[in-house]
């Protein structure tokens, strides 16, 4: 008797489903015997918040309405383990817990923060000869994790954001000069710009696409903003800028902090970012006497399941498959990446990372070279990273006109 337990942890996306679908699937398919949910991420399973999952998913058409229903189906969490030396209590209650379930294997769906407690609950296995292995699923709209070459999840995020911002600009347009109008868009991706970028994808023959793209890498100056956008207005009465919520001054200051210095921080020390594209607007009004509007993409980009990417969504659905299958094979502190081979056409290969130390808590950030900064855009090699990702779309199951989601009932 072999039994596996699966969790969801940080921010959703509209494809973790298809993760934690492929990971029901392989696990079964591998020979684990019973496959366990653990609801909220280990917070949840620090206080026994179990759920049999053949209870749900047995059923091939109820998998199929999993990988199509955005956020995670288990809940998830922002929780830190912390130190094992300082919470040793903590790490002995998460494994007489998967003791007396009888759980040998463990694979968490996640982004840095998840891997971290990848990592501290595998090297406190092994330091304490517990019988358990832990994996990682790698999973972030930001595109933040090292290693993989991008993440599930972000590809959706990236079509979400690229079709929105196209019908952003399109109703911007219809006013011209007798009404100029310049919007600012809010993008998450905390301290990388990758979401904020694929705003780039919204440019083509028949669209201009945004006027300008401010990214977290790149130090961010109010004025020269206030002056560039003035330029743009010379040009053209219709704007439409894309801003990654993570902006910050060549002094570390975050633009969101503008308005509200206490921002709130999670247990792994990310402040809350939110708020930099009301500040600009308000800016520019001020300053220019111009008409603004403010749009926080906020959950949308990650949830909005009805635009994913068939690409994406496959991806996390083998991401998922794959975990599995190295669980069963006793593997521990690993994570399942994707190597790309070629652009055109476009192929990966799944892999195995040895190292979980190495992916832990480390943000990958854009590579300079692939910013314009002189055009405030970016470069086609991170266009040409970019197209694969959104290609496809996903058949979504409709009822009532509305598309279905299956849900816990807890
Ligand atoms: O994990 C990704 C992310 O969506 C970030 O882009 C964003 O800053 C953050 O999560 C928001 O987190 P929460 O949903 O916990 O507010």
């Amino acid at each position: 008797m072999k039994s596996l337990i699966v969790g969801q942890s940080g921010g959703p996306t509209s494809v973790i489903n298809g993760s934690l679908a492929g990971v029901y699937y392989g696990a079964k398919k591998s020979g684990f015997d019973k496959v366990y949910g653990m609801l909220n991420g280990i917070e949840g399973l620090l206080e026994d918040r179990i759920i049999d999952l053949d209870e749900y998913f047995l059923d091939a058409n109820q998998l199929e309405l999993l990988k199509r229903t955005p956020s995670s189906f288990l809940g998830s969490c922002r929780f830190k383990l912390g130190n094992f030396q300082e919470n040793e209590e903590v790490y002995e209650k998460v494994f007489h817990i998967l003791d007396k379930h009888q759980i040998d294997s463990m694979i968490y769906i996640g982004g840095n923060d998840s891997m971290d407690t990848v990592e501290s609950l595998s090297d406190y296995a092994e330091l304490k000869k517990k019988k358990q292995n832990f994996i990682g699923v790698p999973k972030t709209i930001d595109n933040d994790l090292p290693i993989t070459d991008h993440c599930p999840g972000f590809g959706s995020a990236c079509k979400y954001i690229a079709t929105t911002l196209r019908e952003v600009i399109r109703d911007n347009n219809c006013y011209g000069s007798t009404k100029p109008t310049v919007v600012v868009v809010e993008i998450m991706g905390r301290h990388a710009g990758w979401l904020t970028a694929s705003s780039a994808l919204a440019k083509d023959e028949s669209s201009d696409g945004v006027d300008a793209i401010y990214l977290p890498e790149i130090p961010f100056n109010i004025d020269t903003f206030v002056k560039e956008t003035e330029a743009l207005l010379k040009k053209k009465p219709s704007i439409v800028i894309a801003v990654s919520e993570g902006i910050k001054t060549e002094n570390n200051q975050f633009i969101c902090e503008l308005k509200d210095s206490n921002l709130i921080v999670d247990s792994f020390g990310h402040k809350e970012l939110a708020g930099c594209a009301e500040i600009l607007c308000k800016i520019l009004k001020e300053k220019l006497g111009v008409k603004t509007r403010a749009i926080t993409l906020s959950t949308l980009q990650r949830s909005a399941a009805h635009l994913a990417s068939k690409t994406d969504l496959e991806e996390a659905f083998q991401c998922g498959k794959k975990g599995a299958e190295l669980a069963y094979r006793g593997k521990t502190g690993k994570m399942i990446y994707m190597e790309r081979i070629s652009n055109k056409p476009y192929k990966i290969r799944y892999k195995v990372f040895d190292d979980i130390h190495k992916i832990a808590n480390i943000e990958k950030k854009i590579p300079l070279e692939w910013i314009d900064v002189d055009h405030n855009s970016v470069k086609t090699e991170l266009i040409d990273y970019l197209k694969p990702l959104i290609q496809g779309e996903v058949k979504q199951i409709y009822k009532n006109g509305l598309p279905q989601h299956i849900y816990l009932n807890k």
